[in-house]
């Protein structure tokens, strides 16, 4: 697997936009550089090819790359960012993935789309997040460009604002997600179209454990992943908990920080 991130040369928390960020926090540039760094480490220890596009100043969000598209195969579906504050990214995400010869597709102009924080595949389906930051007409649009099916879930608590904060594909029939994240419908629509699910309760899913990644049989996950150790050995996967502390200040964690190429 090939794997985009952004450096965090130019990260902090700035504005507000979810309820994890406090512009009074401050972010302890030096860890998250580390914190970053351990994951990028990690990545390159299992095998995985790790290219990096530089952070632009005055985007302190850009560390959080997954927002930037949805890839698939050679096609680039780009993000349209719900938040003004991170409009300014669109160009550059724009020319990172062109640079890489992707086929750069965009949903319609009123429509807004923030890329693979919400919009994730699983086997050959992608279940799509809206109610926070991508609106559900997008959804149409992913499936007429990748011609398959899309899953509508709403999510329903502004902690869990993009759908990779509480949901995770761990294997073509396994997925681990936040109920409570979730409208009771689409907690059955899970349960319903999933044959293996692994239920993180609230409390848990607060330390951003369903933001995580598989590599091979192991999780890469936020710091608080050790504790579904039992339920993950079930299905095949050991954890790897990596401390995420002042990514976490700005809502984000491994999988935000991540996106992946086919
Ligand atoms: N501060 C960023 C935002 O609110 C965090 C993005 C997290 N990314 C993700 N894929 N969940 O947009």
């Amino acid at each position: 697997m090939a794997i985009l991130m952004c450096r965090p040369d130019h990260y902090g928390v700035e504005y507000e936009i979810n309820p994890w960020m406090h512009v009074e926090t401050g972010v302890d540039r030096e860890k998250a550089g580390s914190q970053w760094q351990a994951l990028y480490s990690t990545y390159r220890d299992l095998g995985q090819t790790v290219e990096l596009v530089d952070q632009a100043p005055g985007q302190p969000d850009m560390v959080f790359i997954a927002n930037a598209a949805l890839v698939h195969g050679s096609t680039a579906v780009l993000a349209r960012f719900r938040h003004p504050e991170r409009r300014g990214e669109e160009p550059f995400w724009r020319e990172a993935l062109a640079d890489r010869g992707l086929r750069l597709r965009e949903v319609s102009p009123a429509v807004t789309f923030e890329g693979a924080g919400d919009a994730l595949f699983v086997s050959d389906r992608i279940f799509a997040g809206h109610g926070f930051r991508t609106d559900i007409e997008a959804h149409r649009e992913l499936a007429r460009w990748f011609d398959v099916e899309v899953v509508s879930l709403q999510l329903v608590d502004p902690f869990f604002y993009h759908l990779d904060t509480c949901f995770c594909p761990l294997a073509p029939e396994v997925v681990m997600f936040a109920p409570r994240a979730f409208s009771p419908q689409s907690a059955r629509t899970i349960r319903a179209l999933v044959p293996h699910v692994i239920e993180v309760p609230t409390w848990l899913a607060r330390d951003f454990i369903c933001n995580g990644v598989v590599v091979g049989d192991r999780l890469l996950s936020s710091t608080g992943v050790e504790k579904l150790d039992g339920e993950l050995h079930h299905e095949g996967l050991a954890a790897t908990a990596l401390p995420m502390t002042e990514f976490l200040k700005a809502g984000g964690g491994v999988r935000c920080l991540t996106l992946e190429l086919d």
